[in-house]
């Protein structure tokens, strides 16, 4: 066995150090946005306010053990400006498992009846009552005055799979008044499965709409399809 102790402390390379730091420092200001924005939403009688965008991505992190790719801030914005064109003040709308979609649009113009059904609680801290707890692994546990109750629903599946979709369905057919509207955004790979899995009212059948869906960390081919007659021609 030799004698180590005069042998100077193992040293991470420059680049790597530097690397590493900016990846703490990023680490940190995230917390801190987050830790605020829960404090400011704990105080008594704060009134609901969402963040922009760029504010979101910057202190939401992806989690892509949970399949979280963010929007880009361009496109989320575009795509609340049509989403809204679609309602009005009434208008009950629920996006299912896409919470930048669903910050986007709270934040151009919040709608009371705007819901996110998500699994990742962080959602919550930025507004309690329009946040419901869904794992679409339990596809039917979601509070009962949502039944029958959403007028436009808007879905990212997390998983590009049957089971998935399946999931997602017995959810959408829970809580879809008869005529509503679906929007669904996801991979072109599983187109065969949306149109054998969406293929009757309410759900659909469904089109292919004219909207690009922009990713920042993600290149998958998306696409973006819808269940009403005309909606061929949505873009944004
Ligand atoms: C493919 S991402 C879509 C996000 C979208 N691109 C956006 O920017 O809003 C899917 C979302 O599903 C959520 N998710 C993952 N597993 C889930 C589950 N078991 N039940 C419900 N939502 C889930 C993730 O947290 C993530 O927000």
């Amino acid at each position: 066995m030799s004698d180590r102790s005069d042998s100077p402390p193992p040293a991470l390379d420059p680049n790597t150090l530097a690397l590493l730091t900016q990846f703490i420092g990023e680490k940190t200001a995230q917390q801190q946005r987050f830790d605020a924005l829960t404090e400011a939403a704990a105080a008594e009688d704060a009134p609901t306010k969402y963040p922009s965008v760029d504010e979101y991505r910057a202190t939401f992190a992806e989690d892509w053990q949970l399949s979280q790719f963010w929007y880009t801030t361009p496109f989320a914005e575009r795509f609340a400006q049509l989403l809204h064109g679609l309602c009005d003040e009434n208008t009950s709308i629920a996006f299912l498992c896409c919470p930048t979609a669903w910050v986007a649009f709270q934040h151009l113009k919040p709608l009371d009846n705007a819901k996110l059904l998500e699994v990742d609680g962080r959602f919550g801290v930025l507004a309690p009552r329009n946040y419901i707890r869904y794992d679409m692994e339990e596809p039917l546990a979601i509070p009962e005055h949502l039944t029958n109750s959403v007028d436009i629903a808007v879905v990212d599946p997390p998983f590009l799979n049957e089971y998935t979709n399946e999931h997602i369905v017995t959810t959408l057919r829970k809580i879809m008044r008869p005529n509503a509207k679906l929007i669904v955004l996801t991979s072109t790979s599983v187109e065969s499965i949306l149109q054998r899995l969406y293929d009757t009212p309410p759900l659909g059948p469904l089109r292919r709409t004219k909207v690009e869906v922009l990713h920042g960390q993600l290149r998958n081919d998306f696409g973006c399809w819808a269940n009403w007659e005309g909606s061929e021609e949505l873009k944004c």
